[in-house]
């Protein structure tokens, strides 16, 4: 309903004071993943009252790493972003903040959490960005940003959903770590 809302209007949709964040919508191509990443960093950027850990999920090879990219770029312009796959974290600073890019395909159990220093990460200044957040779903935070991306019947096509999680909603998404 409100997506429709922000289709016809095109502007953002402000509820309890809190802009809204949630959206779905279709990407064609890789750059065009990497803006949608760009917009919701800029967004959370001027709206320091939203969550600063984006959990991705979705499929190998879907786009998540591209997103991420998009994403980096509104915050620190000038990093390469590469797959953080046998690295587990990536930090990237910009002038003013930073983004660590976790990649948790393999990771094994919490103490291999422990021993990276992930829940460190959430005392510093910074956005935390997670693929493979399917992984660590019992170490999410009780609020964050969901980034789902799944794979259409047309080549290259992806539909991204974002939506702003609390504890209550997410039991409610449990099947998204099946
Ligand atoms: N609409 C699209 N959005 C994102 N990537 C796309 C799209 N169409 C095609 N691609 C291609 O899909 C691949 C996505 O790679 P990427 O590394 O971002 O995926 P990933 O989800 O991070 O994979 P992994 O699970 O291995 O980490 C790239 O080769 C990219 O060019
Ligand atoms: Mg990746």
């Amino acid at each position: 309903m409100i997506y429709f809302l922000y289709k016809e209007t095109g502007c953002e949709i402000i509820l309890n004071n809190q802009i809204n964040i949630d959206k779905i919508e279709y990407s064609r191509s890789t750059t065009n993943t990497e803006n949608i990443g760009e917009n919701l960093a800029k967004k959370l950027i001027s709206n320091p009252a939203l969550p600063k850990f984006i959990a991705l999920y979705g499929d190998l090879g879907v786009g998540k790493t591209a997103f991420v990219r998009g994403f980096t770029r509104a915050v620190a312009p000038h990093s390469k972003v590469k797959s953080p796959t046998f690295a587990l974290v990536r930090e990237y600073e910009g002038e003013n903040n930073f983004v660590f890019h976790f990649d948790m395909y393999r990771i094994a159990d919490e103490d291999e959490l422990y021993s990276i220093g992930f829940y460190d990460y959430f005392q510093r200044h910074g956005f935390i960005v997670v693929e493979w957040s399917e992984n660590i779903q019992f170490a999410l935070p009780s609020t964050y940003i969901m980034v789902k991306i799944t794979k259409t019947e047309k080549e290259d096509e992806r539909l991204i959903e974002i939506k702003l999680l609390n504890r209550e909603e997410q039991n409610k998404n449990e099947n998204i770590s099946s």
